[in-house]
């Protein structure tokens, strides 16, 4: 007896191991037939090879975005027919701002949003709060019920939220299992294609790692945006990682207030609290993210141990490995003996310090913490530090500067890397540095 092959769905093709009693692709009711064993070689369908100087290139027709910061972020507008995942942390934001989104719009069309989560009720509630109006809402968790109520209202935008929370087959176990999820993705994918729909999913990511989550899904979208933030503090970060319709790497950044997220266009402002400038342990530095800059607020402590025995290192909003490198590069090369002493260190704002070109700031607020005294409040220090006590090179120091200069610095430490190499700014000194010693020297 020949081996079985499996079941196809004789409406749409679709392929399945097991039968199924509705196609999860078509919809249809008892499609399912035995997939009959070929018997002769799977005939080989050439594709047509064409030179690549002779295609015509065609811009990709997209959903105007009225906000500029935004536009950039997703390349000029939302694509059509595309596929794009919002990840984040429960409770960032990532319902709010996918709610808010068709009033970021710059034209108008139709969206539906279809909630595996929430209810109607929590959801029109919401809007009420945003001040949103003309959105279509569907609370389901079957996925091939939301695509036909779309396809229903020809809707252009289709809002799912979120990935996890919705099912094509009842088959491939449990809703928001790894099986389960793919193939919501994958059905959505191939949904949006046909259709010329937008889809926009949010993927929820834990803190323990990724279940079931959008490290997977990141593969198979089109574009990837992440929402970050510190629950602690209204400052949110979407940030896009992929996109295959315009350049990653950009940010925006959003406030969350009583109506929703509203686009912050001074962020340094938001970073840095002018009552605490000018006091001992804290220095002032300029982040990079993506293709912005901003001014940073880096606040140390060092304060006698609570139990010496066990001195503490706290960071909040930075790497605790980083702080740990940079108090032994203290140690070493500028002898602040820190055994017995607790150190906190504290960049707030709510954005996780990731940027090494903060490490002058951090070793110098420190010390500044470590001796009592205070450093000029408007000056500002960037570098990475290196295990020999040197100030080495970081990207996109013109862009740093220009940011100190409109939040008003007048002097900047930099890496004598730079020394001649950076374009002169009016009214801001720079200070190339060569160690932390040489930098503690020009301060202190
Ligand atoms: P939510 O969008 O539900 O997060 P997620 O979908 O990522 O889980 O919102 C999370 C938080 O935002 C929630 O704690 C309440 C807060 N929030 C505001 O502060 N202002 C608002 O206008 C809204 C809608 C929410
Ligand atoms: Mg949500």
């Amino acid at each position: 007896m020949a081996k079985r092959e499996g079941y196809v769905c004789s409406s749409c093709g679709y392929e399945s191991a097991k039968w199924l009693g509705r196609c999860p692709s078509c919809g249809q009711w008892g499609s399912f037939k035995e997939k009959v064993p070929s018997t002769s070689a799977p005939s080989l369908k050439k594709a047509t090879p064409i030179r690549l100087e002779d295609v015509d290139l065609v811009s990709v027709p997209r959903i105007r975005v009225s906000s500029s910061q935004l536009s950039a972020l997703f390349g000029g507008g939302l694509a059509k027919a595309s596929v794009m995942l919002l990840a984040g942390e429960p409770g960032v934001g990532k319902s709010t701002f996918l709610l808010q989104l068709p009033a970021f719009l710059d034209e108008p069309v139709k969206v539906l949003y279809a909630s595996g989560e929430e209810t109607e009720f929590q959801v029109a509630d919401r809007a009420r709060r945003l001040g949103v109006e003309g959105v279509w809402f569907v609370a389901t968790r079957d996925l091939e019920e939301v695509l036909q109520t779309a396809e229903g209202l020809g809707i252009e935008l289709l809002i799912l939220d979120s990935v996890q929370t919705f099912w094509v087959s009842k088959e491939l176990g449990v809703v928001g299992g790894v099986a389960q999820v793919k193939a919501v993705c994958e059905r959505v994918v191939e949904w949006a294609k046909d259709k010329g729909v937008t889809v926009v999913m949010v993927g929820h990511v834990t803190k323990t790692g990724v279940v079931a989550g959008p490290k997977f899904l990141e593969h198979m979208v089109d574009v990837v945006v992440y929402m970050e933030g510190d629950r602690r503090s209204p400052l949110r970060l979407i940030r896009c990682v992929k996109n295959r319709f315009g350049p990653t790497d950009n940010v925006v950044l959003f406030e969350m207030g009583a109506t929703g997220l509203t686009e912050v266009e001074n962020p340094s402002s938001f970073f840095v609290q002018e009552e605490v400038l000018g006091k001992s342990g804290t220095v002032l530095s300029v982040m990079v993210e993506g293709l912005r800059a901003f001014v940073m607020e880096v606040q140390a402590l060092v304060a006698p141990a609570v139990h010496p025995a066990a001195a503490r290192r706290i960071a909040s909003m930075y790497d605790v490995k980083r702080l740990y490198f940079l108090l032994a590069v203290l140690e070493k090369h500028l002898e602040v003996h820190l055994s017995g002493v607790d150190v906190y260190l504290n960049v707030p704002g709510g954005i996780f310090v990731k940027d090494t070109g903060m490490d002058l700031a951090v070793a110098l607020a420190i010390y500044s913490s470590f001796v009592n005294k205070k450093v000029d409040e408007r000056v500002v220090a960037v570098g990475e530090v290196g295990l020999a006590g040197e100030v080495r090179w970081v990207r996109d120091m013109d862009l740093r500067l220009k940011e100190a200069k409109s939040f008003g610095a007048k002097r900047v430490l930099i890496p004598k890397a730079f020394k001649g190499k950076i374009a002169k700014i009016e009214g801001l000194e720079v200070l190339p540095v060569g160690s932390v010693e040489e930098a503690v020297e020009v301060l202190f």
